[in-house]
């Protein structure tokens, strides 16, 4: 028996939806009578984890036992809950292995109060049911947001990459209803968003009885309060005509798009199961730049898929060339459990991965500042985020999603005209075109 907590902590690992899942967790807790706190004071800690590489999932494990060692030199030992794709994917393992008091998955976190009262009753608490009836009904309003705010639209995946654990942790793909979004937007603005970011795992294949997810972004787009929409993660399959015409048509959808390709050889984009080639990604991507040619694009990318030779990363390197990309993320492929790509023969070598990776890398980075660097002389506004490390220095973003810093007296939450006046390679100097009134 432990003594029911009195504080939390919530800690998220991973992609921007733990981000939005660990926020409602600690406002469930908070409705709960709990009240929020650093990990080092907290009664309750709960890792809200990922599973999507190893490394990942492995850092639950170490996070745990620096946890308890550092609450053991202060004669502590706070409960641990282990939340998300790890907690999903291992379920009772991680209590047999690392001993945690909750385990629970990303589809049954509404129940994080019931379970945390079990577990200081002594009881088993582990809940990773994917009940058809959805989290969200029971979820407290939102109250307070900073200016830029996630919101789930949709989740799950009904893809299956042959390389990825998406669809067996975050389970089948679901939209969530239209009106129920439109309602939880207006609370974020109310809140204080001023920008939001539409997620989903396929955010694009959102859809609601016909309604597609450029009629949500147009029907957003007339909340008052609410300068910037985004959204991600997109599939290339599910990108219609009707999002593309809306990033010509809609003020507040930033010229911003993520739409991950993975690898530039078509052979590879098979056996990943991505069902697009290479060239209709590329024929894809001139339709959405003739809609809004000065849009920032972005990708992921896995290097060292089994199989992938010399020839399939040069495709990718040369598709890399093609695009110009604004910005993009890259891994090393790491066999998940149970997904089929950790059958498959033909693994890559470490060594040749680490290499691959490397020039990729410097190929992406190279695209990056090139892209800042041309930037310098736009004029836009940037939406102020945070302070920055200087005294008087603001951070905020511009519309291609670029990190702007800016001096002055600007408040988080302010939208600044700017000029971008110099580029570094991952972000700009901004200069404020008009002071601001005393
Ligand atoms: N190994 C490496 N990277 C992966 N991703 C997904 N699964 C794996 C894996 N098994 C990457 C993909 C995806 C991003 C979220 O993570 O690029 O788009
Ligand atoms: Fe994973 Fe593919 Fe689904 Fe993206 S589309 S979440 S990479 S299975």
């Amino acid at each position: 028996m432990k003594s029911p907590p009195k504080t939390f902590h919530v800690k998220s690992f991973g992609c921007q939806m733990n981000v939005y899942d660990g926020e409602r967790m600690a406002e469930l807790m908070a409705a709960d009578g709990m009240v929020a706190a650093e990990a080092s004071d907290a009664d309750l800690v709960v890792l809200n984890t990922c599973h999507i590489r190893e490394k990942a999932t492995e850092k639950v494990y170490s996070d745990i036992g620096r946890l308890r060692k550092d609450a053991g030199k202060q004669g502590r030992a706070p409960m641990i809950a282990v939340a998300g794709c790890v907690a999903q994917a291992e379920g009772a393992e991680i209590v047999a292995r690392a001993k945690v008091d909750v385990v629970v998955g990303p589809q049954a976190y509404h129940h994080l109060p019931a379970l945390v009262a079990k577990a200081a009753a002594g009881e088993a608490a582990l809940d990773t049911d994917m009940p058809p009836a959805s989290k969200f009904g029971a979820l407290p309003k939102r109250r307070r947001v900073g200016p830029s705010a996630f919101l789930t639209v949709a989740e799950g995946c009904d893809k299956f990459c042959t390389y990825c654990v998406v669809p067996y942790t975050r389970g089948a793909e679901i939209s969530r209803p239209f009106d129920a979004i439109v309602e939880e937007a207006r609370a974020l603005v109310e809140a204080g968003a001023r920008e939001i970011t539409l997620l989903g795992q396929n955010v694009n294949a959102w859809d609601d009885d016909g309604r597609g997810l450029h009629d949500l972004i147009r029907a957003l787009d007339r909340l008052p309060g609410l300068a910037r929409l985004r959204y991600t993660t997109s599939h290339p399959n599910d990108m219609r005509q009707g999002l593309i015409d809306a990033h010509a048509q809609v003020p507040s959808l930033m010229p911003f798009l993520h739409l991950p390709v993975q690898s530039g050889s078509t052979r590879i984009l098979k056996a990943m199961n991505r069902s697009h080639g290479r060239d209709n990604y590329l024929r894809l991507l001139d339709r959405v730049r003739a809609a809004r040619p000065d849009i920032a694009l972005s990708g992921d990318f896995i290097v060292g898929f089994p199989g992938e030779t010399d020839a399939d990363f040069a495709d990718t390197l040369s598709l890399v060339d093609q695009v110009g990309y604004a910005q993009a993320f890259s891994f090393k492929y790491s066999p998940r459990p149970g997904t089929p790509a950790a059958a498959m023969a033909d693994e890559v070598p470490a060594a040749v991965m680490d290499e691959r990776l490397q020039r990729l890398q410097a190929a992406l980075g190279r695209d990056q500042a090139a892209f800042n660097r041309a930037s310098v002389g736009r004029c836009c506004e940037v939406l102020i985020e945070r302070q920055g490390k200087l005294p008087g220095q603001m951070l905020g973003k511009s519309p291609w999603l670029q990190s702007v810093h800016v001096m002055g007296d600007h408040a988080i939450g302010d939208m600044v005209e700017v000029e971008l006046a110099a580029a570094g390679p991952v972000s700009l100097t901004g200069v404020a075109r008009i002071a601001k009134a005393a």
